[in-house]
């Protein structure tokens, strides 16, 4: 990141109010303390290139009011992002055939599921069909996992030179005990300088493309163990364009709530350089209130849109100032569910491993609708896209839009638990001899959150 480019966002981010400029007027909103434009309802209808036509938007409930965030485009070094709302890499989610459902709603930024850098390098077909993008995805962001600064240098240089990417991000918030046992993911920023090293390194590699380069990671270990304010401060000396922060610990797994109080402290603590909230935004409303109260400059959204792609459409809307938001009836879930199938048989190349994938979605997708258990079971083992039409065809199709029990989490929630860390991780902020001697082998493929 060039410092012209630091100044001019710093420069930016001062035209907006951040948490604690209007005291009390989040107290006095309960959508968050958003700017009031309007209380027409909204026209229904699908927003963005006219694709997305299989989930109704509705009007809001009676009484709603349209207001507007004070959010402006958020910058990642040559980048803007209109609506600044990311879709969050999701291992086994973010594939081409999500993203492209998703960015058919809204304007933000969609990340791929993460790749190991060494099987990147190694040029594996997994990783080669993790990186590859739709002809039309304008920003083509990847997020890299690596352990190694050699080996992550060397991918970075393989997606700048290959012209593979225009945005990549570095995962550090994996709390896998496959990963953190080789001390990557959210073990990682413990050990400050093979942090650095990763981090300079990749920084240094997509500058040659004039790549923004990210990183996205989690508040520490766990509460006893917290890395989030030095691994930040690393990043921004190192030059990357944003930070992302999961407001959990690597042992909460998904488990509690996530620490918004952390995402507003690293905002203030990085006042030159954008960062990204994540972790538990359920609807647009909680993403507006999660700006409002932590000042960061973007959401990330991971769990929220599992099933609903449409979020982003109603992020986008909430962040324009409209109060429209999809209610899809279940004919129109239905529909989804069916193109998803289609884009994840053409994305795999197999109509075998396209609906051994969609399988996952159904429980997410059908979340509150009126399906019977039957039904259920079967759409989950679906084995053709002919097998799924007759089970589609079998839904209620007139059946509305539940409400609430569409709504709220979803996804991964479990337990927390110890991280398993190599031996001796804790001991001390650098690497020891024997852990130096470790790393290099530790690259492992696995695919994490
Ligand atoms: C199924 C799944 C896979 C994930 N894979 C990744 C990943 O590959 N890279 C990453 O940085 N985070 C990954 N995450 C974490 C999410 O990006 C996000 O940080 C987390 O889900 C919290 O956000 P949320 O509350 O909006 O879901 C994954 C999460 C889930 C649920």
């Amino acid at each position: 990141m060039t410092s012209a480019w630091r100044k001019a966002a710093a420069a930016k981010r001062k035209l907006r109010p951040v948490a604690g400029d209007t005291p009390g007027f989040a107290r006095s909103c309960d959508n968050g303390g958003v700017t009031a434009v309007s209380t027409l309802p909204a026209p229904i209808g699908a927003p963005g290139d006219g694709t997305a036509g299989d989930a109704h938007a509705a009007p809001p409930a009676q009484g709603g009011s349209a207001l507007r965030l004070d959010l402006p485009p958020l910058t990642l070094g040559n980048i803007t992002v209109n609506t600044p709302v990311i879709l969050a890499p999701m291992a086994g989610i973010t594939n081409k055939a999500f993203r492209r459902l998703c960015r058919e709603y809204g304007g933000g930024l969609y990340v791929s599921e993460m790749v190991t850098s060494r099987a990147l390098v190694e040029r594996s077909p997994e990783s080669m069909r993790i990186i590859s993008h739709d002809g039309d995805e304008k920003v083509r962001s990847v997020q890299l996992y690596g352990v190694d600064p050699r080996t992550v240098g060397a991918a970075v240089r393989l997606l700048i030179e290959e012209d593979r990417a225009d945005h990549i991000d570095l995962n550090f918030g994996c709390p896998v005990p496959k990963v953190t046992r080789k001390g990557g993911g959210a073990a990682l920023p413990w050990k400050l300088d093979l942090f650095t090293g990763i981090v300079q390194t990749a920084v240094r590699e997509a500058s040659r493309g004039n790549v923004p380069l990210t990183i996205k990671m989690r508040k520490g270990i766990d509460e006893d163990h917290l890395t989030f304010r030095e691994a930040g401060k690393i990043a921004r000396d190192s030059g990357v364009a944003a930070v992302a922060l999961h407001g959990r610990t690597a042992s909460q797994f998904y488990s509690g709530k996530a620490d918004w109080n952390a995402i507003a402290e690293l905002r203030e603590a990085l006042p030159d350089i954008p960062v990204l909230g994540n972790g538990d935004i359920w609807s647009a409303e909680d993403a507006v209130r999660m700006v409002r109260q932590t000042g960061v400059d973007g959401v990330v959204i991971g769990r929220g849109c599992q099933g609903r792609p449409w979020l982003f459409g109603d992020l986008m809307n909430a962040f324009e100032g409209s109060p429209t938001r999809y209610q899809p009836g279940l004919g129109q879930v239905a529909e989804t569910v069916y193109r998803h199938a289609e884009l994840l048989v053409e994305t795999f190349g197999s109509e075998m491993m396209g609906l051994r994938d969609i399988r996952k979605h159904m429980a997410w997708y059908f979340k509150g609708y009126v399906v019977g258990g039957e039904l259920r079971a079967k759409l989950a083992t679906v084995p053709t896209l002919e097998v799924l039409r007759g089970l589609l065809d079998e839904l209620d199709k007139d059946s509305p839009y539940p409400g609430q029990d569409a709504e709220g989490p979803r996804g991964r929630a479990g337990s927390p638990k110890k991280t398993a860390l190599p031996e001796h991780w804790l001991d001390g902020r650098v690497l020891n001899e024997a852990q130096q001697a470790d790393i290099a082998a530790a690259e492992v493929d696995v695919s994490g959150g």
